[in-house]
């Protein structure tokens, strides 16, 4: 296992839409190990997911995990490490939610981008079981946020009010009390079981 560089917006990589990958393939020591890259690359950068385009391969693989406390979004809700293979989201319904996201491979600026609030995510993990799950709230965002990187989107595409972009520092002074409060207001809708 290693850590890769992670490309940074303008890398021609992060626009290109990344490719289905074949049963064998992804039983292939190549693609294992770079799931294993991902995972160690993810977790070194504290990012709360990471596609395979940000280490500049283009093959449909995304791993997502957030702890307790995540370094860079604390307000996150807990999500195992899980890695999706060939990913397909379906909104489960119209509403949306608006999210203040950044991402590893833009650094210092975070945005605010409309998200559906519930998503159907479809994908194999790592030894080709298909699963099927629905994913809400925050969660719901960042499984979005990982897809769309899979088809050469970043979440600057997706930002519709301009004025929303804040450096880190900025929005921790200025933004992140209300986004929190927020925040917190969906972890707690989708909390209850
Ligand atoms: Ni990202």
């Amino acid at each position: 296992m290693s850590v890769r560089p992670i490309v940074t917006v303008g890398h021609p990589v992060l626009r290109e839409r990344a490719r289905e990958l074949t049963p064998d393939e992804l039983g292939s020591p190549e693609a294992q190990r770079l799931i294993d890259d991902l995972i160690e690359t993810m977790r070194a950068a504290g990012g709360a997911g990471l596609a395979a385009n940000q280490v500049g391969e283009t093959v449909r693989i995304a791993v997502v995990e957030v702890g307790e406390n995540h370094p860079r979004y604390p307000y996150k809700p807990p999500i195992p490490l899980t890695v999706i293979v060939n990913p397909v989201l379906e909104p489960v319904d119209d509403e949306t939610v608006e999210i203040n996201e950044g991402c590893l491979s833009v650094p210092d600026l975070r945005g605010t981008v409309d998200r559906q609030l519930a998503v159907r995510v479809r994908y194999l993990d790592r030894h080709g079981v298909e699963h099927v799950e629905v994913r809400r709230g925050l969660t719901a965002g960042t499984f979005q946020h990982e897809v769309d990187h899979l088809d050469g989107v970043l979440f600057l595409d997706r930002v519709r009010d301009p004025a929303t972009f804040t450096t880190w520092e900025q929005f921790e002074r200025h933004h992140r009390a209300a986004f929190v409060e927020r925040a917190e207001e969906l972890n707690r809708r989708f909390s209850r079981a």
